[in-house]
């Protein structure tokens, strides 16, 4: 790899995020009505800040199979509004409670909870909104696909689920197989969601996608035991969100059952080998392969 590469990697964070951003603030235009105050509190989740590390996945895979980069970009702010809507929901006083989120107040801190709520729900149903649309991809069968794969990632056995027993981790002790099927459906659903709509639009076959579901899945896992080391030893200014969250509400983790050190190591072996699923392709997946670097070296 180059020895530039992390540059280059950096560089194209913040041009995704930049899109990103753009792609909001059209689709988020205030309007001069009662309904202002939702179309703000999404603007506020939704607009600046944030790894942006969703849309980037679906971009990344997508140029492996020169998918038109309007379609792409637009396929990826879709999957940052359902990760955002997550957010702003998983924030909420009946939730993590928590105040801070991507270095502002919490959606609900500056708008209410209410106002919260409807904001996630708009979120949500935007995302389908945007994936639905012909001009995201003119091929209806392409787009019913990528529904079908974010619907499926964001329910019950996907997002949803996986919420719902990190909810359950607080009051029964879990083992290490359970906690991995939580994190898998918490946070490695929406992350396998993202490679799986990149090569929804390149229209790569399902039995095309194997090495690419293996690189989804193991790099859903080393990002899930990342965020729970960063909620241990990260820097609560430099994360943009409250740490120490985790172990406050007894939650088990990986880190709580298999302390750092071992959590460390699963994550740099998890990220290897999601890099040896990309063997198949060539320099073009050079970015997929930094992208599961930057999942475990990130401090942010
Ligand atoms: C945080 O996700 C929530 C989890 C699923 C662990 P990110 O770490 O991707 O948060 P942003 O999008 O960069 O704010
Ligand atoms: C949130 O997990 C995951 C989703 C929003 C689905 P966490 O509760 O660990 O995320 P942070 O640490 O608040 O970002
Ligand atoms: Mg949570
Ligand atoms: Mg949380
Ligand atoms: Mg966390």
């Amino acid at each position: 790899m180059a020895a530039n590469s992390n540059l280059d990697l950096l560089q194209e964070m913040q041009a995704v995020a930049n899109a990103v951003d753009s792609q909001f603030d059209l689709l988020l235009a205030v309007p001069e009505d009662p309904r202002a105050v939702l179309f703000k509190a999404m603007r506020h989740a939704a607009i600046g800040g944030g790894k942006r590390l969703r849309p980037l996945l679906v971009i990344a895979t997508s140029r492996l199979f020169n998918v038109d980069q309007v379609s792409a970009i637009k396929a990826a702010t879709a999957v940052e509004a359902l990760h955002v809507y997550s957010l702003v929901h998983d924030d909420l006083p009946c939730m993590d409670d928590d105040d801070l989120r991507r270095g502002k107040p919490t959606a609900h801190v500056a708008f209410g909870e209410a106002e919260a709520v409807l904001a996630g729900d708009a979120l949500h149903a935007l995302a389908f909104d945007l994936l639905s649309d012909e001009s995201t991809h003119p091929d209806p069968f392409v787009r019913t696909e990528m529904v079908s794969c974010l619907a499926q990632a964001a329910g019950p056995s996907g997002m949803a689920g996986g919420q719902m027993m990190d909810l359950v981790a607080e009051n029964e002790t879990f083992d290490l197989q359970t906690v991995t099927r939580l994190q898998q459906l918490k946070t490695g659903a929406l992350i396998a969601a993202c490679v799986e709509i990149g090569a929804i639009l390149g229209k790569v076959p399902s039995e095309g996608r194997t090495g690419l579901r293996g690189y989804a899945h193991d790099l859903g896992l080393a990002f899930q035991i990342a965020d729970d080391i960063l909620d241990v030893e990260g820097d609560e200014e430099r994360a943009g969100k409250a740490l120490h969250k985790d172990e406050e509400a007894g939650k088990q983790t990986f880190l709580s059952l298999m302390g750092l050190e071992r959590a460390r190591e699963q994550a740099k072996m998890l990220v290897e080998q999601a890099q040896s699923h990309l063997s198949s392709y060539g320099d073009e997946a050079d970015m997929l392969r930094e992208i599961a670097a930057f999942t475990v070296e990130r401090d942010r």
